[in-house]
């Protein structure tokens, strides 16, 4: 059975001073705050185990907002990242709750239009490996970009390149084997001093075992006063399901 972990950490300094008083991912979005969406993404498509991650800072917080998951009928686990060191980092973090089996992985700050149950039905019917999601944007150099080999693969992944190969954004959701935390292990920081989830990608496609989908409709990383306001949008105007 997948299990759900869900990446809220990071400082959110970009949203300051929004953020000088609680997490990002507890901002208003819609109707509800922010991370109610990552939630019920994973209920919807079936994952009721779940782990919050968060900075030591906001902890009380979460669990004010989200209690033990009764009201969401799932269960949460909490834990604290020390420090913002990555994404990598902070899913490393997952390896104990994961106990062997498969995780989806969604970062608390991307927001979608719809349902992310068909892509997890998808990486179910994987025998092993991983399985990333692609969404075609204006600003590729945002994000982590996809290369692909015509329709067929992805070859590789640039962390937000200064010059895109292409304009297929990889998404905040990501499917992984229990393989992924030696996987993170082997990796090492980036030049800006974190351990990327791309390095963790790429190292999947090296092992040819990284699988993707695309995302179907509005996308958004609400990381900026731009993208939230966008995403308020989005979840205002969403059927039901969110
Ligand atoms: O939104 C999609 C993009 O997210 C991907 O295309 C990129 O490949 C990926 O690196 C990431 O880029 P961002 O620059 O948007 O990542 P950010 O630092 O904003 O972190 C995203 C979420 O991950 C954030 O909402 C909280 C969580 N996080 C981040 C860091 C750095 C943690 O929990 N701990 C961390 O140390």
């Amino acid at each position: 059975m997948l299990k759900g972990v869900i990446l809220a950490g990071g400082l959110g300094t970009r949203l300051h001073p929004l953020t000088k008083v609680t997490s990002k991912h507890l901002l208003p979005v819609g109707n509800e705050p922010m991370v109610f969406h990552s939630v019920k993404q994973l209920t919807t498509a079936g994952i009721t185990d779940i782990l919050i991650v968060t900075n030591p800072q906001y902890v009380g917080d979460f669990v004010n907002a989200l209690g033990s998951g009764k009201d969401f009928g799932c269960e949460f686990t909490y834990r604290v990242q020390e420090d913002p060191k990555g994404i990598a980092h902070a899913l490393a973090l997952a390896e104990g709750f994961a106990n062997n089996g498969r995780i989806a992985v969604l970062l608390g700050d991307n927001i979608f239009e719809t349902s992310i149950r068909q892509a997890a039905d998808d990486f179910q019917a994987q025998p092993k490996g991983a399985r990333v999601l692609l969404k075609q944007v204006p600003d590729p150099e945002r994000y982590g970009v996809a290369v692909l080999n015509g329709d067929d693969r992805i070859v590789a992944i640039d962390e937000k390149p200064e010059h895109p190969k292409s304009n297929y954004a990889v998404v905040g959701v990501y499917f992984y084997d229990a393989s992924v935390f030696d996987v993170i292990r082997t990796i090492e920081p980036s030049a800006r001093g974190e351990y990327e989830i791309t390095a963790v990608n790429n190292a999947y496609i090296h092992r040819g075992e990284l699988a993707y989908s695309f995302v179907q409709g509005k996308w958004v990383d609400a990381g900026t006063f731009d993208s939230l306001s966008e995403a308020h949008q989005i979840l205002l105007n969403a059927s039901d399901w969110c």
